[in-house]
């Protein structure tokens, strides 16, 4: 969990702990952050907003940018654009909304934001990058961060002149995912570049890409020198890694622990009809891997949290809660399970 002394700091605010949670749209949301902070995330990202969406009137798209009540800090607003002034003056409106620092999306690969010049498609605009660093440092009081990839693609790896004309225009933090757009997911993440950016830069570096157990934590943190680690699809289901705990190290218990206090969160945050679906969308994650396929469709069909709650003591009763993670990935089809689904099939014949 979180120290007393600094890992590092963004300009003047001091971040405790070296794990963050990447961001990451449909997952990166309240209830997700809240469970994170629980587990010493050392910084809260939203999921990305275009800037179109900030500069007119409300719409759903600004509930991104909400805030736990129970406060997130430091809390990143990450946005992405195309045009520097808009970016300045959907900076300039959400500062007052509770962001600690902004980052400037420059990773997004998804064609319909990269091809038209924003995510990973400013990287191929030096002249944007310079102008909007510029204008959001002096006209912002909070820091400005940004979030890259290598580059558009194998040819054209520009992140090291990108991160550095980033940081002569005021930006407090880079961090970094190994590919390149072109890969997509692809590959194995590039740590080597990395480390060369943390050998180019003054500022702090978030390392990032296929990072998926505590050794990977350390092992990237050893290899490149990056100040954090900034993890994202393995957190999903699995935000014990934040705490530096493997998935192996669990028992079924702590994870149905975790899973009703997400639901108690995505209820209290999206109401109970798309508090379930959010919670249906997670719990996927959290039995990833596990012989426990036969429970998932009854808890889709599950029509209010406290049925949900009723069905996760049912598992509970059904896969003894002491059983280590590691032993439910051995039995391919947890005896038990079918028990329950043929009495949850029976109900619905009823
Ligand atoms: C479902 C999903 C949504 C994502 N959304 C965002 C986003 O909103 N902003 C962003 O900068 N990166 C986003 N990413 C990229 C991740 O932040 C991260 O860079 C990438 O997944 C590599 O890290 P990993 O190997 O730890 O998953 C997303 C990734 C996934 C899988």
């Amino acid at each position: 969990m979180n120290s007393q002394t600094p890992s590092f700091h963004i300009r003047d605010l001091p971040i405790y702990g070296d794990t963050v949670l990447s961001p990451m749209a449909a997952y990166s949301d309240v209830p997700f952050r809240a469970i994170c902070r629980h587990f010493g995330a050392a910084m809260h990202y939203t999921e990305f907003v275009p800037t179109e969406a900030l500069i007119g009137d409300p719409n759903p798209l600004w509930r991104r940018l909400d805030v736990h009540p129970a406060g997130e800090k430091p809390m990143v607003f990450q946005i992405f654009g195309y045009d520097a002034r808009q970016i300045l003056f959907a900076a300039q409106r959400i500062e007052a909304w509770g962001a600690d620092i902004i980052d400037i999306n420059m990773g997004c690969s998804v064609p319909k934001v990269s091809e038209k010049g924003a995510g990973v498609g400013m990287m191929r605009q030096p002249r944007l990058v310079a102008e909007t660093f510029r204008l959001l440092s002096t006209h912002l009081r909070v820091p400005v961060t940004g979030k890259l990839r290598l580059g558009w693609d194998e040819t054209s790896q520009n992140y090291l002149e990108i991160a550095k004309i980033m940081v002569d225009n005021g930006a407090a933090l880079v961090a970094l995912h190994g590919r390149t757009r072109s890969q997509k997911y692809r590959g194995r993440a590039d740590w080597e570049a990395i480390a060369k950016l943390k050998q180019a830069v003054a500022v702090p570096v978030l390392g990032n890409g296929d990072v998926c157990t505590v050794a990977d934590i350390d092992r990237l943190k050893a290899y490149t020198g990056c100040d954090g680690v900034m993890i994202g699809r393995a957190a999903l289901g699995n935000p014990w890694l934040l705490a530096r705990i493997d998935r192996e190290q669990l028992t079924f218990g702590e994870v149905t622990a975790v899973l009703r206090h997400h639901l108690h969160e995505a209820i209290r945050y999206y109401g109970p009809t798309d508090g379930l679906l959010n919670i249906n969308r997670h719990l996927r994650k959290y039995l990833s891997g596990l012989a426990l396929k036969p429970f998932l469709p009854a808890f889709q069909a599950v029509q209010t949290a406290v049925e949900f709650e009723a069905l996760l003591g049912e598992m509970e009763t059904a896969v003894p809660p002491h059983l280590p993670l590691a032993d439910l990935r051995q039995i391919p089809h947890f005896p038990l399970a079918g028990k329950f689904t043929a009495k949850h099939a029976e109900r619905a014949e009823v």
